[in-house]
């Protein structure tokens, strides 16, 4: 795709014509074509609401399973809609039955939040949390399989991993974890919120008890998307967060079977949390179809140019040593360099926004304060350029 089929791209986003977004990663900005089919939505919502949730709904709603089901390599009769990647964890966690005295075992670089949502659960079950310190430049997937490997125990019970890390956006290889994993019993939980739409997810061919994933973030759905795809014969471990209507399943129904309310009776039982807005869930077709038309793998391509092109500026231009390896099986649009050790991140990041305008995220991790740029492809070299310049001037000062 040449440049001005980008910047075509670029036009059919709702972007803030007065801001540079380099954060993708935290949430992502709507196609316009994603916008009007949610609000268009919530139009008829409005407008005839029972109509809309009793006979418009349920069909829609059994398309979008199965359009994300097709994209993420599921199953649409395991794949429950949740309204972000920390409710389906807090769902997995709170509702995994009694297990063996041991550890949940995690890197050190997961998700604060999601590490507290184990403690918990820890504390509740009597287990301990563990979390190991993954290799800061690996060269290759096998050098952290190795690594995760060498760290499983004989009191592992729950491996969490994200797929791909938040604070540097390293990709790990969760297939192959979770093969390991598997061998030794261990239930697997991984942490998809940055996967769909920015690796090539098949959830077929990754043996986990558990995956979640968000719909915000690079697939460019509305918020209040996330999913929990469940592993073969896990289903029954699950207790929905809320107790709503779908919690007493009708008698001698079968629960895998797809209802009249475009669910399964299991599914639902996990989605049901009374009367909501689910538009965001019925978007999840249009932005799929949004990026199917530009190309997943020449995005992909995209920003891995563009990622290299924030390579050669923050670290062969201003000496910034870069956090995220650069392989295409270990990266893609995200990378993250590290701050010097005296700045704070979060004051780095502020004064990006304040000063220039743009944004980008920032985290003060075990290895110090990092700064992590998104790129996607209705970003431009010339943002990465005034990024460059802003950090010079922001660092020097
Ligand atoms: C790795 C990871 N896990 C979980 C979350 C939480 O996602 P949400 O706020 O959509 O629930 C995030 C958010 O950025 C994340 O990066």
């Amino acid at each position: 795709m040449a440049c001005s089929d980008w910047g075509d791209a670029r036009r059919r986003m709702l972007l803030d014509p007065t801001a540079v977004n380099l954060n993708t990663g935290s949430a992502g900005p709507l196609p316009r074509a994603v916008f009007d089919h949610v609000t268009g939505l919530r139009a008829r919502l409005a407008h005839a609401p029972m109509d809309f949730l009793l006979r418009e709904v349920p069909g829609r709603l059994w398309q979008a399973r199965e359009s994300l089901a097709g994209f993420v390599g599921g199953d649409p009769h395991r794949l429950a809609f949740t309204t972000n990647v920390t409710g389906a964890v807090n769902l997995v966690a709170t509702s995994l039955p009694p297990l063996a005295p041991g550890e949940i075992l995690m890197t050190d670089h997961e998700y604060p939040p999601m590490r507290w949502c184990w403690e918990r659960t820890a504390r509740r079950q009597g287990l301990s949390v563990r979390t190991f310190p993954l290799p800061e430049m690996p060269e290759s997937p096998a050098e952290i399989v190795d690594a995760v490997v060498a760290t499983l125990g004989p009191r592992t019970r729950v491996l969490f991993l994200s797929h791909v890390l938040s604070a540097t956006g390293l990709i790990l290889p969760v297939r192959e974890l979770c093969e390991e994993a598997r061998r030794r019993g261990i239930v697997t939980v991984i942490d998809g919120a940055h996967a769909p739409g920015y690796v090539d997810l098949d959830l077929a061919h990754i043996p986990c008890d558990f995956y979640v994933g968000s719909g915000h973030k690079w697939l460019l759905a509305p918020t209040g998307v996330g999913f929990l795809h469940i592993g073969p014969g896990r289903a029954g471990d699950l207790e929905p967060a809320q107790v709503s209507w779908a919690y007493e399943p009708p008698p001698g129904s079968d629960p895998d079977r797809r209802d009249r309310f475009g669910s399964t009776p299991r599914l639902r039982r996990l989605e049901c949390e009374g009367t909501r807005d689910l538009c965001p869930w019925l978007t999840v077709p249009e932005a799929i179809g949004f990026q199917a038309g530009l190309g997943h793998d020449r995005i992909r391509a995209r920003r891995r140019e563009l990622a290299d092109h924030a390579r050669r500026r923050l670290t062969d231009g201003l000496g910034l040593r870069p956090a995220t390896p650069k392989p295409s099986s270990l990266s893609g649009g995200m990378a993250a360099f590290h701050l010097p050790a005296t700045v704070r991140a979060d004051e780095v990041r502020q004064g990006l926004w304040e000063r220039f305008r743009i944004e980008t995220a920032a985290s003060d991790g075990p290895n110090g304060p990092l700064l992590r740029i998104s790129a996607n492809f209705y970003t431009t070299e010339e943002e990465i350029d005034h990024l460059a310049d802003a950090l010079k001037d922001l660092l020097a000062g």
